[in-house]
């Protein structure tokens, strides 16, 4: 490892972009070199660029707000040479998304994703680092698919799944799960929105999220994924079915559950379950990663504290990386139903690349 690596934000004045900057602007590794985003923000400087639309609670850091913005699309070479890899969150078509994306990998530019136009390319591993960070050794593979020589393309999985499928995926290493009922209750923000760009948010819910069903319940498949021949496999072994609502909250992505598991699996007791979330450590807590959570789940037990996880005390905890967990308790028609959520922008976004990207630096894929 490298004792630091300039680095790209790739969609610098959107939402996700945004959280880049403040997660990135004090880190030990990385330095920001290169902002980018679309014509519309090339040449001018980053506070101009971003203007109004800056939505952080957080003032634009000093050390780029008079950096000027790049074209995102025509200086793909230019950005390549002057940083170790770029963090990738743009509002474009898919097919354009995957094309950028590719150009950038093709300039041995590795490119660390929140669009989701990659996730199911086969040899693009999708992660959460604490349940499949295996799936990084996919990278090999593609770069030989890509002809590159340290380019690649890495993503994570949608905002939603961050709030249900660490919480399932940690009972599911032991106890299989068969099949979920998961319904999210998605904040504004995962829309790239605020309640003043959005005031319909405001006492209102929305029973519908374009595409999101189909995420929810195909992605965790490609996470709990192995790898075989040059490719991620998905499983087929956890059945989930999801409805996704959209509801008055600025940040944080809560979902309901419930579950059963496989016939012939013995169930473990609600404390047994408690106990394999609060003893969990991935892979980034044990290499200490800076953007690991020390605690990965929180849990609130049913006993104590059954109004618990709560968006307001719960979605920040360490930084908004962790996830909280209560409720659980025995189904009527599954074998347990729980709540589980995470902060959509830290954890489900922004904070979750940043994530995945020390965990490819650490293990040498930025080098
Ligand atoms: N918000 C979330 O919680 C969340 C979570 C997970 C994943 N994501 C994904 O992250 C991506 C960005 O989301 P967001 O909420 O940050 O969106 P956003 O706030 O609308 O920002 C979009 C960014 O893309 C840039 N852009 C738009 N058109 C472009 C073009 N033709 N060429 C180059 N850049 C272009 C914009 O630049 P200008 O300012 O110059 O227009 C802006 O920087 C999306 O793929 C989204 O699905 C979002």
């Amino acid at each position: 490892m490298k004792e630091n690596y300039n680095v790209g934000i790739i969609g610098a004045t959107g939402m996700v972009g945004q959280r880049f900057i403040t997660l990135l602007a004090d880190h030990p590794w990385y330095t920001i070199k290169a902002l980018a985003a679309s014509p519309r923000s090339a040449g001018k400087p980053y506070k101009d660029a971003v203007g109004a639309k800056w939505a952080m609670d957080e003032d634009i850091p000093a050390s780029v707000a008079d950096m000027t913005v790049m074209n995102a699309t025509e200086d793909v070479e230019e950005i390549a040479k002057q940083v170790d890899f770029v963090f990738c969150a743009v509002d474009m078509k898919k097919d354009e998304i995957k094309a950028l994306e590719e150009r950038y990998a093709k300039a041995e530019c590795p490119v660390v994703s929140n669009n989701s136009a990659h996730r199911h390319t086969p040899d693009v591993p999708m992660i959460i680092p604490e349940i499949n960070p295996q799936h990084i050794e996919i990278i090999p593979a593609q770069r030989k698919r890509l002809g590159t020589e340290r380019g690649f393309i890495a993503v994570k999985s949608n905002c939603s799944l961050q709030s249900y499928l660490p919480a399932m995926a940690v009972i599911n290493m032991k106890y299989p799960i068969d099949k979920a009922i998961v319904t999210t209750y998605q904040a504004i923000s995962g829309a790239g929105k605020t309640f003043e760009t959005w005031p319909d948010m405001v006492d209102n819910l929305i029973p519908y999220i374009g595409g999101e069903e189909m995420k929810s319940e195909v992605e965790p498949n490609k996470v709990l994924g192995s790898i075989e021949g040059g490719e991620i496999v998905p499983s087929d072994e956890m059945h989930i079915e999801c409805q996704t609502y959209r509801v008055p909250v600025s940040n944080g992505h809560t979902a309901a559950i419930f579950f059963s598991f496989k016939d012939g699996v013995k169930k473990p007791s609600v404390e047994e379950i408690e106990k394999m979330w609060a003893d969990y450590k991935g892979v980034p807590q044990e290499l200490g990663l800076p953007h690991a959570p020390k605690q990965f789940i929180h849990v609130y037990t049913e006993k104590d504290q059954p109004d618990q996880p709560q968006i307001k005390t719960a979605r920040e905890i360490d930084g908004g990386m962790a996830i909280s967990c209560g409720r659980l308790r025995e189904s009527v028609q599954f074998n347990y139903k729980m709540v589980s959520m995470s902060h959509n922008t830290l954890r489900g976004a922004a904070g979750g690349a940043v994530l995945l990207a020390e965990l490819l630096t650490a293990k040498g894929y930025m080098d």
